[in-house]
C-alpha cells in the first residue's frame, strides 16, 4: 500500500522534506498551514492535491494515511495528538515534544489509538546509523565507553525567531542537541546521570551547553551544542578494542572509519548521497506502517521518551523552563542524578 502523507506546516523542514522524500517516491497528498494562501502556495509549488488553510481540515483530510508534523517545538504534542485523534500516523520532527510529561500524553495516545508515532530524527534512519549501531552491538570496538560528539551553528539571532523564544521552546538543547543525545544513546543506552553546565540569552534560552553522561556499565559521552558557534562538527564512538570516527559533519550523510585500538583502519564507510537524507526516515515509517511494528525502528518510541527525560533533567540543572512549564512538567520522576 502506498502511504499517503499530508504535512504540517510550512516552513523550512517542510520544504526539504518535502522535497527530499517526494524526489524518491513518497507521496504527499495534502497540506496544512495556519494559513490558506500559505498552504496553496506549498501545494501549487510541491504538486500536492489538496491545500487546508487550518490543521484540523489536514487531519480530517481522507486521502492521508500519515501526517508529518513540522511545527516549533511547542505545538508539537498538539499537533501530534491532532492527528492521531483524528486516526493518522504521525512522523513528529525533533525535538519530539517541549517535555517528557508531553511526550507521554502523546505516546500514551498512539498506543490506545493504535497508530504509529515516531520521532523525526533523521540520522537515525540513515545508513551509516544501521551500520554504525551494527559495529557496536558485534563487539568491534570492544566495549563502548565513550562517545563525543559536538553540533554547533551559528543560527539567526534575531530574537523572534522561534530558535531564541521560549514560548516556542527555542534553544541549543531541543534544537541541536538532542542530535548528541539520541546518538549517544544509540551508542551507549539510556543515561543514568546527568551533569549538564548551559549559558542562557536574554531571553532564557540555553544558546550553549555541555553535557557529560553517565550510561550504563560505566560508559560516558561528553557532548557540547551551541547556537552560535560554528565548528566543523564531528563524533566518536571509543571502546576499548577500537574507536568509529564520524568525519564532519556527522549530522548527515557523512564518511566514517573503524580503527582498531592502534588506529589502523579495518573499515570505511561513504554515506554521502545527492539528497539531503530525510527519505530515509520516511520510507522507514512507511515500512514500520506496513510490518505493523509500532515500538521498535532505529528510534524507538520509548527511546523518545526517555530522551526526553534527559533533556528535562539538563533544562533543570541550567534553568531553562519554558512558559507554561510547572515543577510537575519537567519533573521526571526518576531520582536526582546530578553530582
Ligand atoms: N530534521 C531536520 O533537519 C530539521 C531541520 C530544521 C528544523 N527541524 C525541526 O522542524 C521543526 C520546525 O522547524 P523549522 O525550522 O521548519 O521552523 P519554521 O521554518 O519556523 O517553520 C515552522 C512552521 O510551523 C508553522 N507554525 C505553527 N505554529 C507556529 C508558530 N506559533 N510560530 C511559527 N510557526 C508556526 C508555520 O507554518 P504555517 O504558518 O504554514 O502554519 C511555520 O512555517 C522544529 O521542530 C525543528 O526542530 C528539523
Amino acid at each position: 500500500m502506498t502511504v499517503r502523507w499530508g504535512v504540517i506546516g510550512t516552513g523550512g523542514i517542510a520544504r526539504s522534506f518535502v522535497e527530499d522524500s517526494a524526489a524518491l517516491g513518497v507521496r504527499f497528498t495534502a497540506v496544512g498551514s495556519r494559513t490558506r494562501d500559505r498552504a496553496q502556495a506549498f501545494a501549487d509549488e510541491y504538486g500536492i492535491e489538496h491545500a487546508h488553510g487550518d490543521y484540523d481540515a489536514l487531519v480530517a483530510d481522507d486521502t492521508v494515511d500519515a501526517v508529518y508534523v513540522a511545527t516549533p517545538h511547542s505545538a508539537h504534542a498538539e499537533d501530534a495528538l491532532r492527528a492521531i485523534e483524528a486516526g493518522k500516523h504521525v512522523l513528529v520532527e525533533k525535538a519530539f515534544t517541549v517535555n517528557a510529561a508531553e511526550a507521554r500524553r502523546v505516546v500514551d495516545a498512539a498506543r490506545a489509538a493504535g497508530v504509529l508515532v515516531v520521532e523525526a530524527m533523521w540520522t537515525r534512519f540513515l545508513p551509516q546509523a544501521s551500520r554504525i549501531r551494527q559495529l557496536v552491538h558485534e563487539g568491534r570496538i570492544g566495549r563502548p565507553r565513550l562517545v563525543e560528539a559536538t553540533h554547533h551553528q551559528a543560527l539567526p539571532t534575531d530574537p523572534r525567531h522561534r530558535l531564541n523564544d521560549p514560548a516556542l521552546a527555542g534553544g541549543a538543547l531541543l534544537d541541536l542537541g538532542v542530535y548528541p543525545l539520541a546518538f549517544a544513546v544509540d551508542a551507549l543506552g539510556v543515561p543514568e546521570t546527568v551533569a549538564a553546565v548551559g549559558s542562557l540569552s536574554d531571553q532564557g534560552v540555553d544558546t550553549q551547553m555541555g553535557l557529560v553522561l553517565g550510561h550504563p556499565d560505566g560508559a560516558q559521552s561528553v557532548l557540547h551544542f551551541a547556537l552560535d558557534l560554528r565548528s566543523p562538527n564531528a563524533a566518536s564512538i571509543i571502546g576499548d578494542e577500537g574507536r568509529i570516527d564520524l568525519d564532519p559533519s556527522w549530522i548527515g550523510p557523512t564518511t566514517y572509519r573503524l580503527r582498531d585500538r592502534d588506529g589502523h583502519v579495518l573499515e570505511e564507510f561513504d554515506g554521502r548521497e545527492d539528497r539531503v537524507g530525510y527519505h530515509h526516515e520516511a520510507r522507514a515509517f512507511e515500512e514500520m506502517i506496513a510490518s505493523g511494528d509500532h515500538e521498535g525502528g532505529p528510534m524507538p518510541i520509548e527511546q523518545t521518551v526517555a530522551i526526553m527525560e534527559v533533556m528535562d533533567e539538563a533544562r533543570r540543572q541550567v534553568g531553562v523552563r519554558y512558559p507554561g512549564e510547572t515543577d510537575d512538567a519537567t519533573d521526571t520522576g526518576a531520582e536526582p542524578t546530578h553530582p
